[in-house]
């Protein structure tokens, strides 16, 4: 049997599960995505890896059959995005149509039947009955399925982000990734992570990386990040400083925006507003402005070089926060791949082993 895997991933966004499946030694052949921002990046970064710009809810299972060379054991991976629904009555419907992108992946999974299968997405999906219908789909197809919410920060991500991982095998039994970096005394910090990088002010971006940029802030912000201590709150400021909602009764318990990240510890979960200071802990620990863009994608433990924009070309702080923040970290990406191949290397000894 052979062990060389090769990997299809649905919503491939930039690339970040892709990096990570390639980094330990999945071959991945293709990425498939809507979004015509994804298909530089996709392409900058993964030689051999063909970008299709294409709705999954479009492609069949004969297309992507034709994707994976003969005799490879065969992976499909992919991340569904949750789907933007407005007038749905029950949660039930609503489900479904948020989740809808899912049910494209597993009837995929139905008309390809691909020998592994590994998908992440955000815990609360676990709850959704389009989860358990994913589930259902993957036992009918006779795979052996492990899934649990991982925390990103325990596979050497220098962020905190907790994900649903999920893994299957029709070739034999598989298990959810081994954290490398378990419990916060191992986990990488905002220091270790981008403490050598060149200090920036706010709205100022960086010669020799376009995407060490940080977006620029107004006076009143300046102010109040000037105020902010890393950990800490709007609640620190002085009362002139403080936004007239966070003033009002009902705002006083949104403490989670404004503030600066702390040097000794992970970043907060990076998202894809993960540019603007309002938005969430997005302050650097010591200088007066947010992240830069090329911070972010460190925290979602892309490596310092990978490429976002082309050569010259204007970077869209806003385009490139939101498919920095929508990535699957690829360290986590790795954790999957070393996982799947334990599995197929069992499996092969199991098939030796009864086969003689
Ligand atoms: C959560 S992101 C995936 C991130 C990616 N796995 C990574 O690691 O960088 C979801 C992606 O699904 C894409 N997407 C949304 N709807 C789609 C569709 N109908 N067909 C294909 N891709 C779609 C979005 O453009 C986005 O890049």
């Amino acid at each position: 049997m052979s062990l060389v895997i090769e990997g299809v991933d649905l919503f491939c966004g930039v690339g970040g599960l892709s990096y990570g499946l390639g980094a330990e030694g999945v071959r991945v052949v293709a990425g498939i995505d809507v979004d015509p921002a994804c298909q530089y990046p996709y392409e900058a970064n993964h030689e051999g890896a063909k970008f299709l710009l294409r709705d999954i809810a479009t492609v069949n299972g004969e297309e992507l059959n034709a994707l994976w060379s003969p005799g490879v054991v065969r992976l499909l991976a992919g991340c569904a995005p949750c789907q933007p629904f407005s007038s749905y009555a029950n949660t039930a419907t609503v489900d479904k149509a948020k989740w809808r992108l899912l049910s494209e992946f597993a009837r995929l999974v139905e008309e390809s039947q691909p020998d592994l299968v590994t998908m992440e997405n955000v815990p609360r999906l676990q709850q959704a009955q389009p989860f358990k219908n994913f589930l259902r789909a993957l036992m009918r197809g006779g795979y052996q399925v492990a899934y649990a919410v991982v925390n990103a920060a325990d596979y050497g991500t220098p962020q905190r982000r907790k994900r649903l991982v999920l893994v299957a095998s029709r070739l034999g039994p598989v298990a959810v990734p081994e954290p490398t970096h378990k419990g916060a005394e191992n986990w990488v910090t905002v220091r270790q992570a981008v403490g050598h990088l060149k200090k920036l002010k706010d709205g100022e971006s960086c010669k020799s990386d376009p995407l060490h940029v940080a977006s620029t802030l107004s006076e009143l912000n300046r102010a109040r990040i000037r105020a902010s201590k890393p950990g800490g709150t709007w609640r620190d400021w002085p009362e002139q400083l403080v936004a007239a909602c966070h003033q009002r009764e009902s705002g006083k318990h949104s403490a989670g925006v404004y503030g600066r990240m702390e040097w000794y510890k992970p970043a907060p979960t990076m998202t894809t507003l993960c540019n603007g200071y309002g938005n969430g802990r997005f302050g650097h620990p010591e200088q007066d402005r947010a992240i830069s863009l090329r911070e972010a994608a460190i925290f979602q433990s892309f490596p310092e070089a990978y490429r976002f924009t082309r050569d010259g070309e204007a970077v869209s702080i806003k385009t490139v926060a939101r498919l920095i923040g929508n990535a699957v970290p690829p360290k986590l990406g790795e954790a999957v791949a070393r996982a799947l191949h334990a599995s197929v290397r069992a499996s092969a000894g199991a098939v030796t082993a009864v086969g003689g």
